[in-house]
């Protein structure tokens, strides 16, 4: 396995002892491959020409301009990608879209190759093989799939060929009861319905738990027991302060697109209320803070703990965190703003120089917390439920707040030590009852 990249920095960190990315148990798996059977390089041209099969996992972000802007997928790195597998092969290859694509993507790769390639009699297959790990617990994901889903042209030859030799790679470690083959089409398909059939539970939950504050109902209860129907299952049903990440909101936007070029505006707009449910949780969040707050968080030190989108990552993308951080900084809060893994340098990517003349980062929450009148929970990593709170109330203003965006750390006993605590969907605080004139 070569990995290729044009990005030299990129492949250097590959090769280094600081991998380019965190990933718990990627350092282990790479170590243990790397020279061996597993090599990082930036000659695209000398990989590809060698390569019996070619794994495309280039971004596929949402266009930023032109038609389609902020909805469709950009296929930009896609395309160059086809035009170099196509300048450079002299034999046939098998072409795996492990990019979230839009449906029918294979078909205009398919063109791109065809109509590019010098070399005569060299074919393409291609065949679409949905990634669907999720970041934290990528490499339990990769050695232990709930499924494999492999699409191809399975209505010939060649195409089922193509998809039984793949079937094999995979059969290496995954049971092959648990390899699915479809058609390109389906898989293609596959992938970005997932992904909005996920996000759509956690905006549905979301919803639910705005309705628990408003009735005394509590939406941990509430998951527990619609999760114990095996119909709905347990999974995916905590609230939050909003999904983030670098695919849902981005393969909801694109899938609901499709159905709009499709004349399904319906349908569209049914996906795209998924996004607006989010958006709203994010606000409403934002809104909770400064009401409970007096109506003023203007100059007050508000300790923001865990900015990356969950737990086990340094992924910032699509955050929640970055819109909540907008939102109180608009009203005028000074962040004080403590992630395990995320870097001072990427909040400033994220946010923006003007944003951060009110955000201090910190490379530990104690300073992050003395004198905060306030925390607020982004991220639920597990070292914020061993902190020592009855501490960290004493170093705070009072009263002191807290507002728990992912539900993780013991409210009880925090209000027992005397915060004033914000836990989404729970039955609310009567002091913040009171705060809001509710
Ligand atoms: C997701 C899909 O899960 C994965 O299959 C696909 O390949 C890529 O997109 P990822 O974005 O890495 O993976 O993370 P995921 O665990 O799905 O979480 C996405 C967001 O939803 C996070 O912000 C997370 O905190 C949030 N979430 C998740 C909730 O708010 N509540 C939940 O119950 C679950």
């Amino acid at each position: 396995m070569t990995v290729v990249d044009l990005n030299q920095q990129r492949i250097d960190a590959w090769n280094s002892d600081n991998l380019p990315i965190y990933e718990p148990g990627l350092d282990e798996v790479v170590k243990a491959c790397r020279g061996k059977n597993l090599f990082f390089s930036t000659d695209c041209e000398a990989a590809i020409r060698a390569a019996q099969c070619i794994f495309v996992s280039v971004n596929t972000p949402t266009k930023k301009t032109g038609l389609g802007k902020g909805k469709a997928a950009d296929l930009t790195y896609w395309e160059s990608a086809a035009r170099n597998i196509a300048a450079w092969s002299t034999s046939d290859k098998i072409i795996v879209e492990k990019s979230t694509v839009p449906v029918r993507t294979a078909e205009a790769i398919e063109k791109v190759l065809l109509r590019n390639c010098p070399a005569p009699g060299v074919h393409f297959d291609i065949l679409s093989n949905p990634e669907f790990l999720a970041e934290g617990t990528a490499i339990d994901d990769l050695t232990a799939p709930d499924r494999v889903l492999i699409g191809g042209k399975i209505e010939n030859d060649r195409g089922t060929a193509a998809c039984a030799a793949l079937v094999d790679v995979y059969a290496n470690w995954v049971p092959r009861e648990r390899i699915l083959t479809a058609n390109l089409w389906s898989a293609e398909l596959s992938k970005l319905t997932a992904n909005a059939m996920l996000a759509q539970r956690i905006s549905s939950i979301n919803a639910i738990s705005a309705l628990c504050e408003c009735t005394g109902a509590d939406v941990s209860q509430v998951s527990f027991a619609i999760g114990k129907d095996s119909r709905i299952g347990p999974k995916f049903l905590n609230a939050s302060v909003g999904f983030g990440g670098s695919c849902f909101q981005k393969d909801i936007l694109n899938l609901a697109y499709i159905c709009e070029c499709h004349g399904l505006q319906e349908v569209a707009d049914y996906w795209y209320s998924v996004v607006g449910m989010n958006d709203y949780q994010k606000t409403r969040f934002v809104r909770r803070v400064v009401s409970a707050m007096f109506n003023t968080i203007r100059n007050k030190k508000i300790a923001m703990l865990g900015f990356a989108f969950k737990k086990d990552t340094g992924d910032t993308r699509e955050t929640p965190a970055i819109d909540v951080a907008a939102g109180m900084i608009e009203d005028g809060a000074k962040i004080a703003l403590y992630d395990p893994q995320v870097p001072e340098e990427q909040v400033r990517m994220d946010m923006g120089e003007e944003a951060m003349k009110s955000i201090t980062c910190y490379k530990n929450p104690t300073d992050a917390l003395q004198d905060a009148h306030a925390v607020t929970i982004m991220t639920e990593w597990d070292e914020f439920k061993t902190y020592d709170w009855k501490e960290i109330y004493q170093v705070m203003h009072k009263p002191a707040f807290v507002f728990d965006g992912r539900n993780i750390l013991d409210h009880a006993h925090l209000s027992e030590i005397g915060f004033i605590v914000y836990a989404l969907g729970k039955p609310i605080d009567p002091f913040l009852k009171s705060a809001e004139g509710a």
